[in-house]
């Protein structure tokens, strides 16, 4: 943060963007939030939800995009709300809001049905076991996910982590979504896709992009599914690749854990040939 960023100045400037009560807005999104236009539209026709929106590239580029979507960002760090919502005001976008909030909490702001689609660029991967339940793409945070996205709706992950893409597969496919896509070079695959914050950053440092685009389930997920999906390894460097991406990007996150297993390989060895 730059020294003289005081935080709730920049959230007072950047207030028309955010929306602190989110709640109140549960069900009415499309209506509630369309700039009154005499003669215009009255609602939007869809409602999209950026989860993890960081500084807010991703939706600042697609609300210039598709006018007759409302685009809501949402970010559990107030820094990144902020940043987002200032950018959404320089750019005098009407069709974009920013509310800070935890993906854990959707079924409080949302109703069933009412977004369209929903987008997880570059999420937060949680390496280890014990943090696994907060990575947003759980089976029991997908299920979560999966009433508020309306029929023939999206959800996308996009990210730089093989091992977070690998975890997140099956946990998409133990409680019955449909995989669309599933790539290891999504920026091939889906070029139109605007580049975010993280993209740009990680990609600049040798990553590639994995996505997987899926259609929810029709149904809740069973305890079972679930359970299922709980007793698949959990921690991401059960999914690194054999050769702990000998020279190639490290994905953001994992060159801790990378390290320390290079190196007790090299003991290893070393005690092999002695
Ligand atoms: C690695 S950044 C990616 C930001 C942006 N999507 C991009 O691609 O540049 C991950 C973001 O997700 C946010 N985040 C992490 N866990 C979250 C959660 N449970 N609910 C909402 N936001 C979350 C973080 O605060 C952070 O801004």
């Amino acid at each position: 943060m730059p020294k003289n960023f005081v935080l709730d100045q920049r959230i007072e400037r950047a207030s028309d963007a955010i929306e602190t009560g989110a709640a109140a807005y549960r069900g009415r999104w499309a209506e509630a939030c369309c700039p009154l236009i005499p003669g215009g539209v009255e609602r939007f026709d869809h409602v999209h939800l950026d989860l993890g929106c960081g500084k807010g590239a991703y939706i600042a580029a697609m609300a210039q995009r598709h006018p007759d979507t409302l685009f809501i960002g949402m970010d559990s760090e107030p820094v990144c709300v902020v940043h987002a919502a200032q950018l959404v005001l320089d750019l005098s976008l009407k069709n974009v809001l920013v509310i800070p909030g935890d993906a854990a909490n959707l079924a409080g702001i949302f109703a069933p049905g009412e977004l369209s689609s929903i987008s997880v660029n570059f999420p937060t991967p949680h390496p280890k076991r014990r943090h696994a339940r907060l990575r947003v793409t759980t089976a029991e945070h997908l299920d979560g996910y999966r009433s508020l996205i309306a029929e023939g709706g999206m959800l996308m992950l996009r990210t730089d982590s093989l091992p977070l893409y690998e975890y997140s597969l099956p946990q998409f496919k133990a409680i019955g979504w449909e995989v669309v896509c599933a790539t290891h070079d999504d920026r091939a695959a889906h070029p139109e896709q605007p580049i975010t914050e993280y993209e740009q950053r990680l990609t600049e440092q040798g990553a590639t992009v994995h996505a997987i685009y899926a259609r929810p389930a029709s149904k809740p997920a069973t305890p079972e599914q679930i359970q299922f999906a709980l007793d698949m390894p959990q921690s991401l460097i059960d999914y690194l690749p054999e050769d702990l991406f000998a020279d190639d990007y490290i994905p953001y996150g994992m060159s801790y854990a990378v390290d320390n297993l290079r190196n007790r390989r090299q003991h290893l060895a070393a005690r092999q040939n002695a």
